[in-house]
């Protein structure tokens, strides 16, 4: 147990933000600091870390505390484990009162799994540095691949001989117990011998740089036996959420804003021992999504090096699209052929081998509309496939910017107009939304009625007669215009849902500027749209009421005037835009849209107009019973206005609706 006079002290040294950091990386905001959540998957950071309260709190999932919380939450630590942290990072002496034997077995069993591999990391080191074997034959082998021993100690490398049991019988001499070390994968399911023999060893840290498992390599040349192997999974050991060196790595990906990816053990440990120390691995296989995150949470710049196998570089690349979801800017580089980061940085040197990747990064999507356009040179059968499989790619991106810088550049590499290339992405866009929608539609809590675009009779309704003329205020500043039109949109239609897509009207706008939230000009729209965004994650829909009830008055009257705003009969150049509609700081570029999402648009307004017309014959007939004539005579009015834009609008799409 810790005192509670030491645990006043380790809280009093604290500092919210220095704990925060060991594992986010966070921005300086005025007085707070932001950076992205780690606790839930988000491209906008809404994660505030307050240092004046010392606390901490995340507007998207709603997490909050202090840094005891934070540890416990993040690294999965126990109350006393956390402040154990906390004391050994601000030097402060722990004087534990006796602890009961009832207590020591009730330490949790993560705790207990460290341990064992802690046991088993200084077993490694022990046989490595001190053993005639592991001298002779590990040692010697990291030197002659040019490892220095600085390096071999800060990466926690070692070695297993080729015996028997010897972990084995050391650990369980020292006391651990065989559950444990079965659990961890040092020995076999039987217990009889140890799981790593004869190889030499990677220790595989978390990112607080506790080894969580470990690789081993083969010291054999015999090409049936596996050249590496590693520890299964398990608590503390979750393969697609952790990267070799990332403990190692973390300090200079942020100071550098950029995270270098290789694919081996050894490239990491050459290229971080020659000072390029922003350097992780992904251990041979595929980037996970847990992954990705992992990085951009340090970074949003990754730079993948590819030994140069084309044929390879191809397939690999198609698992970058995860990392263009994550909102990552990817470069990749190729090495010369034959060559891998390791052995190319030995032959070439850090300081050419550095210049290499500068001078050959490529963006990735530059690279792979390149790669495969020199594939389907002459054949347009072909080359019709590479510009879908190239959409593909952009689609994912979610900032709507970007997608248009790397439409415009893909157009003259293409060689087809940017415009069909908007409309094809924004086809995708639609079509992985509907999907999206799809799934969660099945999640039974997701299934809220901000999915059945229903309007209630209750709902109040813009009445097109009483409303007042249309835009009375002159056309504003470029910004403010489009972001009132957004808002507008949200207030009025968001709960509805597009007519032949099944995502709601609020969704559809909302996942399109999601990354342009928090930069609108006007902070009451912002603070709307951000709000709009919230309720969508939590589920709530996007209804009037939700405006017109809002605790804010400013929100309820700007609700009200909007709400009171006829609906736009007119097709306005910002509804033929509204689909991709970036919140920029430069003028709108024109964007011509298919005829399809006109259409798409116009029915959506034509079963508004009938919802309407059907709200107000209900008028009509309570009009009728209660006897209100001077009320029914203008319903009848309304109705023949409604009839004349809804015959207005079936003419334009070509479109009859029989009803
Ligand atoms: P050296 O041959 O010692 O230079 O190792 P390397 O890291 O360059 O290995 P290689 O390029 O063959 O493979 C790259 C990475 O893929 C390795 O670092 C491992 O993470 C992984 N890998 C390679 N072979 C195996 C294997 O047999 N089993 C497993 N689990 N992973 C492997
Ligand atoms: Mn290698």
């Amino acid at each position: 147990m810790i005192p509670a006079n030491t645990v006043r002290d380790i809280m009093d040294a604290v500092r919210i933000e220095e704990v925060v950091e060991e594992f986010v990386n966070l921005r300086r905001r005025g007085v707070n600091m932001i950076g992205l959540c780690p606790f839930h998957n988000e491209k906008t950071p809404s994660f505030n870390v307050n240092p004046t309260r010392n606390i901490f709190k995340c507007f998207g999932c709603g997490k909050g505390g202090d840094a005891v919380t934070f540890l416990i939450e993040h690294e999965k630590f126990t109350y006393p484990e956390a402040l154990r942290w906390l004391a050994r990072k601000y030097n402060i002496e722990i004087e534990e009162v006796e602890r009961t034997p009832e207590q020591v077995a009730e330490q949790q069993l993560t705790d207990s799994l460290y341990i064992v591999n802690d046991f088993a990391l200084q077993h490694f080191q022990t046989q490595l540095f001190d053993t005639d074997e592991g001298k002779s034959i590990a040692l010697a082998y990291f030197k002659q691949r040019g490892l220095r021993e600085d390096t071999i100690r800060t990466f926690g490398l070692g070695y297993a001989p080729s015996l028997h049991d010897l972990l084995l019988q050391r650990a369980k001499a020292a006391g651990h117990s065989l559950e444990l070390i079965k659990k961890v994968g040092l020995c076999n399911q039987e217990g009889t011998r140890d799981f790593f023999r004869g190889r030499v060893m990677f220790a595989i840290h978390n990112l607080s740089g506790k080894v969580a498992a470990f690789a081993g390599r083969t010291m054999s040349s015999d090409k049936k036996v596996p050249k590496y192997i590693n520890s299964p999974e398990t608590e503390i050991y979750v393969k697609n959420k952790i990267l070799y060196g990332a403990y190692q790595a973390k300090k200079a990906i942020r100071q550098l804003d950029e995270c270098i990816l290789v694919e081996g053990y050894t490239d990491v440990l050459s290229l971080f021992q020659s000072g390029i120390e922003n350097v992780v691995a992904s251990s041979g296989t595929a980037l996970t999504e847990g992954q990705l995150q992992l990085i951009k949470r340090n970074t949003e710049n990754l730079k993948i090096l590819y030994d140069g196998d084309p044929a390879g570089v191809k397939a690999a690349l198609r698992g970058l699209d995860l990392a263009l979801e994550q909102g990552l800017n990817v470069k990749v580089v190729l090495l010369p052929e034959g060559e891998d980061p390791d052995s190319y940085i030995q032959k070439v040197g850090s300081t050419a081998f550095g210049e290499y990747i500068d001078r050959e990064a490529r963006d990735f999507i530059l690279f792979k509309t390149g790669l495969l356009m020199e594939e389907a040179k002459g054949d347009p059968i072909k080359k019709a496939g590479l510009i879908k499989d190239i959409l593909g790619s952009i689609a994912r991106i979610p900032d709507p910017i970007k997608r248009g810088v790397y439409l415009k550049e893909c157009s003259s590499l293409l060689d087809v107009s940017e415009e069909v290339l908007h409309v094809e992405t924004n086809k995708l866009i639609a079509g992985a939304l509907r999907k999206k929608a799809d799934r969660d539609a099945r999640q039974p809590q997701a299934a809220s009625d901000s999915r059945t675009g229903s309007i209630r009779p209750d709902v109040p309704m813009p009445d097109p007669e009483i409303s007042k003329p249309a835009r009375e205020e002159g056309p504003k500043r470029g910004d403010e215009f489009q972001e009132r039109d957004i808002i507008r949109l949200l207030v009025q239609f968001g709960n509805q849902m597009l007519s032949d897509e099944n995502i709601t009207l609020a969704e559809l706008v909302v996942a399109d500027i999601e990354e342009s939230l928090d930069s609108f000009d006007n902070p009451l729209y912002s603070r709307i749209a951000q709000e709009c965004h919230s309720r969508l994650l939590a589920g709530q829909p996007v209804t009037p009421e939700f405006f017109l009830e809002h605790n804010l008055k400013e929100v309820r009257d700007l609700a009200i005037t909007l709400l009171a705003e006829p609906t736009r009969w007119n097709y306005s150049p910002n509804w033929e835009a509204m689909k991709d509609l970036p919140l920029q700081n430069q003028p709108m570029p024109e964007f011509n849209f298919s005829s399809d999402a006109q259409k798409s648009l116009n029915l959506f307004k034509l079963r508004k107009i009938v919802k309407i017309l059907d709200l107000n014959k209900e008028r009509i007939r309570a009009a009728e019973q209660s006897g209100k004539l001077e009320e029914l005579a203008r319903l009848h009015k309304v109705h023949i206005k409604l009839q004349e834009v809804f015959k207005e609008i079936s003419k334009r799409t070509g479109t009859i609706i029989l009803r």
